[in-house]
């Protein structure tokens, strides 16, 4: 069964991501393609729609992104936003200028088209996102103009006979208060998809392409018990059952009770058909990292050494047919190999694959989905909330949030005012709103006074961060009292602790892990 897709074409604006993921919201799947790729090939997906995004250039500039005009007379319904809108008016002649008002910000549109397809349920005067420097100052032949604002004649327009349509501002930011309904017109109304990608089937699907795919082949995945792993696991397991083997490492740097947690879900004792392999390599790291201050080293130390050890375990099992990978749509993008806008992290999962382990192919099930979309399979497969809804964590783990060298007793230490933290944020209720929080241990050690006694123990430094890409953070306002009873606690119940800090910290110029 083909899927209906919608395309996004990607002129490198930062809110690229988003457009694709509100698509997906209307349970339509979408894909990111860079404005770089080659219309036969756009072609050849047969798409039900395609969306051209915003970037930060001007469209009459000549080194500009552009697309050939060949796009517009495919017959198949085009949405241009921002840059995209202004681009279509420029391709398609239409006038694009330097604005003599620059807009910015939440901006009141007027809906002057009231049976725009666009604008079905949406107010006459609506809320929306603007953020632009140039603007369109006569529409394309063929095109009438659907809405304003006071300094933007033309905030929306169309051709609806060719099911072409332009806009202004940022339906796919939040900002823009009917945003998404305007984009479901779009999707649902115009390209006229029926809407019927959804997680149930999309596990049924994946679990028939895998058996399809593996046959009675061998499939060897490393899990981590992170989310995408995980998900990745739980999927395998429901297609192929035991020609499935996890390879669990515990590296003694997870956090409190999480190696026994992973083992009771995917463990003998848990709910999924698939072998298990724990290795308890806690004391191989301490030893590793004994004297090793310096970050950059210890992470090395702790990637190399999850390598050597997988690897053992890799020639244990012998030669497999498949190695699986949890790697999800984001990493896909953000390593270039779909859109535009790449940031190229240095801890994505795509690209390098281990030549240490002998397998013939390799398999990512959940290579096209969003992250979100990830969790709500896993809650589809039945894997526990706690596991689906976790935070992200580091692969380097506790090694990065203990300043200096790392040894069992302060692991235990961030273990332990780590646990309590997390508790009391969720017994606040702050858990859904804070992206990421966590306690480091920090190396430095003070005197006290505990009872009668002097303390010379450590400090414990408590990080919490609002953050919607994690490449820029606020440190989060948790109230005092929370704050207070975190300290009181941590210092109460863990041994070596006699002083908390809450680290104010927004990234840059810090960063939100310690190291
Ligand atoms: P920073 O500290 O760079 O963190 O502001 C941004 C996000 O990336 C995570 N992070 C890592 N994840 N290996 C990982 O798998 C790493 O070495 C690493 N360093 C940072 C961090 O937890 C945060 O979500």
């Amino acid at each position: 069964m083909k899927r209906e897709t919608v395309i996004v074409i990607d002129f490198g604006g930062q809110y690229n991501q988003l457009v694709a993921r509100r698509v997906r919201e209307c349970n339509v799947y979408c894909e990111i393609y860079s404005y770089k790729t080659d219309i036969e090939k756009i072609k050849a997906m047969n798409p039900k729609g395609i969306i051209l995004t915003g970037g930060p250039n001007s469209c009459y500039e000549p080194d500009s992104p552009t697309y050939t005009k060949e796009l517009f007379e495919l017959g198949i319904p085009v949405l241009g936003l921002c840059y995209g809108a202004q681009l279509m008016m420029h391709i398609l002649g239409g006038k694009v200028e330097a604005a003599p008002v620059r807009e910015y910000g939440k901006t009141e549109v007027l809906v002057d088209k009231k049976d725009s397809k666009i604008f079905a349920d949406v107010s006459e005067k609506t809320i929306c996102w603007m953020s632009h420097f140039d603007y369109i100052s006569k529409v394309a032949p063929g095109f009438e103009i659907s809405a304003h604002t006071a300094d933007c004649p033309v905030a929306a327009a169309e051709n609806a006979k060719k099911s072409l349509y332009a806009i202004q501002y940022h339906p796919e930011v939040l900002h823009t208060v009917e945003g998404t309904k305007m984009l479901s017109n779009f999707v649902l109304g115009v390209c006229g998809c029926a809407g019927d990608w959804k997680m149930d089937a999309f596990v049924e699907n994946t679990v028939k392409e895998i058996r399809e795919k593996v046959g009675d082949g061998r499939v060897l995945l490393a899990l981590s018990g992170g989310v995408d792993s995980s998900v990745a696991a739980g999927l395998l397991s429901r297609a192929i059952g035991k020609q499935l083997t996890c390879v669990f490492v515990d590296h003694g740097l997870l956090r409190k009770d999480e190696g026994d947690e992973v083992e009771s879900v995917f463990g003998p004792e848990g709910q999924f058909d698939l072998n298990f392999i724990r290795v308890n390599a806690q004391q191989r790291y301490y030893d590793k990292l004994a004297g090793v201050t310096e970050p950059e080293a210890k992470r090395k130390i702790i990637g190399e050494e999850f390598i050597r050890i997988f690897e053992e375990e890799a020639k244990k099992i012998g030669a497999v047919d498949f190695l699986a990978q949890g790697t999800i749509y984001p990493d896909v993008v953000e390593s270039g190999l779909g859109g535009e806008s790449a940031v190229i992290k240095s801890h994505h999962n795509v690209g390098g694959l281990p030549d240490y382990v002998d397998f013939k192919e390799i398999i990512e099930p959940l290579r096209d989905l969003f992250k979100d979309e990830v969790r709500k399979a896993g809650l589809e497969l039945g894997i526990p909330e706690k596991l689906v809804f976790r935070q992200p964590f580091p692969g380097p783990g506790l090694g990065i949030r203990i300043i200096g060298e790392v040894t069992a007793e302060k692991v235990q230490i961030v273990q332990d005012a780590d646990a309590i933290y997390r508790e009391e944020i969720a017994n606040a209720g702050l858990d859904q709103e804070i992206n990421q929080y966590f306690a480091a241990l920090t190396n430095m050690r003070s005197v006290g006074v505990m009872g009668d006694e002097r303390t010379y123990d450590y400090a414990v430094a408590l990080r919490a961060v609002k953050t919607i890409d994690f490449m820029t953070a606020e440190s989060a306002e948790l109230p005092y009292e929370v704050l207070n009873k975190v300290m009181n606690r941590i210092i109460n119940e863990v041994k070596g602790v006699n002083r908390v800090f809450y680290d104010l910290t927004s990234k840059p110029p810090g960063t939100i892990e310690f190291e």
